[in-house]
């Protein structure tokens, strides 16, 4: 009897402990490949805030590949990204909220990384109940620690741009979205497991046209 209870016990801690447990969950998103559908004068024309997300057709892979090199993706061999961004500090981290979970995009492999397993599209909404019905809300944090000065204005800045570029990319996409600030930045704070020194400035619920 001893002897199960002491094997049951190693599975427990192997299975705890083994690697394919361990390893972070990920999503490898395809190659961006941004559609040349509007012109940049069309897209400003035409960008506004829309708070009807009534369609819950999820966004594919390729959309939110797309949306997300135009966010902050990689656009340089050097590194460089498609905001512009405070002494290159390169910031901005952007979190994909939808049922499934949430996923932190890391730019530099073009992946998203699962970091809970909540939907955390309601503390997003807040007040604003509309935001919690669109298929995927981006959140745009900054990392203030990569500041040494200023770090809430230049935090504050870098994800204006990004913010900017999500705005535009959506016309571009056929989605829609708006920039907002209304978001309960303790209870996502901490379902993020965020460092104190991470701010939470803007998020965008997204979904088609
Ligand atoms: C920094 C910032 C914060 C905003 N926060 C919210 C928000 O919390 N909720 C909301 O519905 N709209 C929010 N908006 C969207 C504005 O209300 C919207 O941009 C403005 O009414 C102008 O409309 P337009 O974007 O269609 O031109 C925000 C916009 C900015 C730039």
């Amino acid at each position: 009897m001893k002897s199960v209870k002491f094997s049951a016990l190693v599975f427990v801690l192997f299975t705890l402990c083994s690697p394919v447990c361990l390893a972070q969950e990920e999503i490898a998103l395809p190659a961006p490949d941004f559609p040349r559908t509007v012109s940049l004068g069309e897209a400003l024309q035409q960008r506004r805030s829309e708070r009807d997300f009534s369609n819950p057709a999820p966004l594919s892979d390729q959309v939110l590949s797309n949306l997300l090199w135009a966010a902050c993706g990689i656009s340089s061999d050097e590194g460089k990204i498609t905001a512009p961004s405070a002494m290159n500090r390169q910031d901005i981290c952007v979190y994909v909220c939808r049922e499934d979970g949430a996923y932190r995009y890391d730019a530099s492999r073009h992946v998203l990384l699962k970091v809970s397993d909540k939907d955390l599209r309601q503390p997003i909404a807040s007040r604003q109940s509309f935001a919690a019905q669109a298929p995927v809300c981006l959140l745009i944090a900054s990392d203030l620690s990569r500041f040494e000065r200023n770090a809430e204005q230049m935090g504050t800045v870098d994800a204006g741009y990004v913010s900017q570029n999500i705005c535009l990319a959506c016309v571009a996409l056929g989605l829609k979205t708006v920039p907002r600030m209304t978001m309960d930045q303790a209870a996502l704070h901490s379902a993020l497991n965020l460092p104190e020194k991470t701010l939470l400035i803007l998020n965008h619920p997204v979904g088609y046209k």
